[in-house]
């Protein structure tokens, strides 16, 4: 059996990826605790540039959007692709190549930010010579994935490669037109737009990048990663295929809801609004087909801690694809932009949806990918629980913080004059500063578990040299 699948797929590039992904995620959130506890307490930037709240925000974003994000993706498809389309990969060659050439990005990422290179443009801060090296690097990933289904032995498409390949082809293009630069040296270069263009261009990319990438990308791991954990077929496929449709029709037009109130004509809002209240329905419709595919067989949750994973993702995504579209409301946008109410919706999102979602297809994927079991399941459930409390303290704290300083910012005395200064606001904000920084702490404990149970399984493996007696299976044959 595992002879069989080692002989039938490229597992070894997906091993890598998966791996890594693990590191990463402990990275990016090492940094995001740094960054919120900076937040609460100012006296941890040290003085030293490179150490600053400003320099490492960005490497945060980066490490968890794309090393994480990025390295989870690629893993998940390079391996869903083979198997639905029960064929190896087009390119193993390819896909070692999109694996060195995105973890040398990540490297390039993680010298360049602390030192203050940036575009400054938000989720594609890196300069021009690394934005060419990420369309490269993203092209023969998307192209090794397109090929590797044209090579497929089934008669359809399976909809989880959909997904992946919405998310590819999208974020192309966004990724290209809006890195669009004339460079002025090795590493600075402008922008191609300007003005209120530019700010447009950015958020086209930037709400895509959340709607493409984190949204579509990981909803191509919920559809094969749900089902193969159930043990039972997608819910109703019909229903997915109208998500997919609803979701790339939809999601480019949301842009304008980043800039509600801003020198942008004043109808382009409106329909960024008009549309992320349209989005609630296939959000939702995706989110209820995911959790109804255990119809029937609920009470494996009881024991399938790695299923706990994916179906709490599956909360959290149905929970802030509700509080996106109220955000995109002008009325509401009036107060919750600019305060950590928007904080909160993104790491409800980020952590709730995108890390649950990938953790829990991770877990599933070393069994497979290993032939042997997880080198400790109770450490699965204390992870579970560790990042299940940690989200929640994390955006408790954003939704109080935000709505207290958006009240505060907007108040008024009977004189017309502001009620409240704006270092009383953030006097006001500090215990819950704090509160995140614990609770972004424990979801960082949870990771380290993971990680520690992640290596011990790759040492399980190889003692019990499960690998390799598959590979020998396959040269003795
Ligand atoms: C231990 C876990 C984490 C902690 C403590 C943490 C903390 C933070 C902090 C303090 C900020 C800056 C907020 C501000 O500027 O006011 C931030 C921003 C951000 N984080 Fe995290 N984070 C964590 C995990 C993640 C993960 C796993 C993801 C994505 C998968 C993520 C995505 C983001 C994004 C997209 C932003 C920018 C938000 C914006 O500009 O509105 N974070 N994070
Ligand atoms: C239908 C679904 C969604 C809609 C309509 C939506 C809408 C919004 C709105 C209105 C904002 C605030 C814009 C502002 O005031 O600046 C926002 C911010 C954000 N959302 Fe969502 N959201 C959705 C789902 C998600 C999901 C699933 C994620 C996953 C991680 C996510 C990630 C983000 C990020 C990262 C930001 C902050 C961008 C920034 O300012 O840097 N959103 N979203």
């Amino acid at each position: 059996m595992d002879a069989a699948a080692e002989q039938k797929y490229d597992y070894g590039v997906v091993r890598w990826f998966t791996v890594m992904s693990v590191v990463y995620l402990v990275v990016g959130a090492m940094v995001g605790v740094l960054i919120a506890s900076q937040l609460a307490w100012p006296i941890l930037n040290f003085d030293v540039p490179y150490l600053t709240f400003g320099r490492l925000r960005p490497l945060h974003t980066n490490a968890v959007i794309f090393a994480f994000g990025g390295s989870v993706l690629m893993a998940t498809s390079f391996y869903s692709v083979q198997r639905t389309c029960a064929t190896k990969l087009w390119s193993n060659r390819m896909a070692w190549f999109t694996f060195l050439g995105w973890n040398l990005i990540i490297v390039s990422a993680v010298i360049t930010l602390p030192l203050g290179i940036t575009s400054a443009k938000e989720y594609a801060e890196l300069e021009w010579p690394i934005d060419i090296a990420i369309a490269v690097v993203w092209i023969s990933y998307m192209f090794n994935f397109i090929m590797t289904i044209s090579l497929r032995k089934s008669p359809h498409i399976y909809v989880s490669n959909w997904f992946f390949l919405g998310m590819m082809v999208m974020i192309t293009y966004l990724h290209v037109v809006n890195s669009l630069a004339i460079p002025v040296g090795m590493f600075k270069s402008y922008s191609i737009f300007s003005g209120v263009q530019d700010a447009m261009i950015q958020w086209w990319w930037g709400h895509n990048a959340v709607g493409f990438y984190l949204t579509a990308g990981f909803l191509g791991i919920m559809y094969y990663f749900v089902p193969k954990q159930a043990g039972r077929p997608v819910y109703s496929y019909r229903l997915s295929v109208i998500h997919f449709w609803a979701l790339m029709f939809g999601y480019v037009w949301l842009g304008a809801h980043h800039l509600q109130y801003t020198a942008l004509p004043d109808w382009t809002g409106s329909l960024g609004a008009a549309i992320s209240l349209a989005m609630i329905i296939p959000s939702w419709g995706g989110a209820v087909n995911g959790m109804m595919t255990l119809s029937g067989a609920w009470d494996k949750l009881r024991t399938d801690y790695v299923l706990r994973f994916l179906i709490m993702s599956l909360a959290f995504y149905a929970m802030s694809t509700f509080e996106g579209p109220v955000m995109s409301i002008k009325t509401v946008n009036a107060l919750s932009h600019y305060t950590d109410w928007t904080i909160g919706h993104v790491h409800s999102g980020a952590l709730g949806w995108v890390a649950m979602v990938a953790i829990g297809a991770i877990y599933h994927l070393m069994t497979r990918l290993f032939h042997t079991e997880l080198w400790s399941t109770k450490l699965v459930n204390a992870h579970f629980w560790t990042a299940t409390i940690g989200t929640v303290i994390y955006i408790v704290a954003m939704w109080v913080s935000g709505i207290m300083q958006g009240l505060m910012w907007r108040a008024y005395d009977e004189y017309g004059t502001l009620a409240y200064t704006f270092a009383e606001s953030v006097e006001a904000m500090h215990p819950y500063y704090a509160m995140r920084a614990v609770g972004g702490g424990i979801f960082l404990l949870g990771a380290l578990l993971m990680l520690i149970n992640i290596l011990m399984t790759v040492a399980k493996a190889s003692s019990e040299g499960s690998v390799q007696r598959a590979r020998t299976a396959i040269a003795a044959a």
